[in-house]
């Protein structure tokens, strides 16, 4: 990517996983859009990341209101384009047997987790296809195995997965690129969530990742489309010393 001023969206760029990836594009000399419900969390995350140069553009909202859909996209518009979209936001929905699952809450998980970035997607392709662009969509390994108590989370994860692979596919005509990434365990505020009243400090902070995504930024998108990446998977390329 060769565009003088590099633009990239991060869904849920407040704090986790999103607010490292921001942070590696940040220091790449991106300019962004980060996404997030909680106002001020997102805000002193935009503070953070200004510091390493470019501009940031903060947008507070639910990623399954479209007018907050709409302005992430107008934001990026407004910096002249995107480069990279990470559909990073990502709801947990409780851990525990399906027998017990209180279904009607797939109507909050599915939004969030799928149609959030399938719409994020629609909406972002003709800024892409400009800049023939990346969209990287985060996984889980939930997505394949079948974990007892992770179903429902597992499930929307594994719809995404094949909708990568399909837009993947669907959109290479275009020039646009998507891929999956699993980043592994990590201790976040999700990863708590999901480990109650447990001591979680044995799992890596997000940082870990950082390899990873300085590594797949340095890639041509058209190379590695319609890829599944593991951030912490062992003896992976980007932890070769060069
Ligand atoms: N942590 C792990 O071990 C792990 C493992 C595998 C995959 N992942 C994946 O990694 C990604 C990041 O997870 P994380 O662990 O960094 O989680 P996290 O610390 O809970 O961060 C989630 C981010 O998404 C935002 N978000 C959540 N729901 C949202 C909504 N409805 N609308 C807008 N923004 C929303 C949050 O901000 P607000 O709450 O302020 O909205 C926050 O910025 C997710 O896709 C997750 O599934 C995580």
């Amino acid at each position: 990517m060769t565009e003088p001023n590099r633009i990239a969206l991060v869904t849920g760029g407040s704090r986790g996983l999103g607010l490292v990836v921001a942070r590696a594009l940040a220091t790449r000399g991106y300019s962004l859009v980060i996404g997030g419900r909680d106002r001020e969390a997102l805000a002193a995350a935009a503070g953070e990341l200004s510091r390493h140069g470019p501009v940031v553009v903060p947008v507070a909202g639910d990623i399954t209101d479209p007018t907050v859909r709409a302005a992430l996209i107008d934001a990026a518009r407004q910096l002249g384009g995107l480069n990279v979209l990470v559909n990073n936001a990502s709801e947990l929905g409780g851990v525990g047997p399906l027998l017990t699952f209180d279904v009607p809450r797939f109507g909050r998980l599915f939004p969030v987790n799928v149609g959030g970035p399938m719409v994020l997607t629609q909406l972002a392709v003709p800024l892409l296809i400009e800049r023939r662009g990346l969209i990287v969509n985060i996984t889980s390994d939930a997505a394949t195995a079948a974990y007892p108590g992770w179903g429902p989370y597992g499930a929307t994860k594994a719809a995404l997965e094949l909708l990568t692979r399909t837009l993947a596919s669907e959109l290479s005509e275009h020039g646009v690129s998507a891929v999956l990434v699993d980043p592994g365990d990590m201790r976040t505020r999700m990863h708590q969530e999901a480990f109650p009243n447990q001591d979680i400090s044995d799992r890596p902070l997000p940082e870990v990742t950082l390899p990873f995504w300085n590594w797949l930024f340095d890639q041509e998108p058209a190379a590695i489309r319609g890829q599944r990446f593991v951030a912490q998977q062992e003896n992976a390329p980007w932890l070769q010393p060069v």
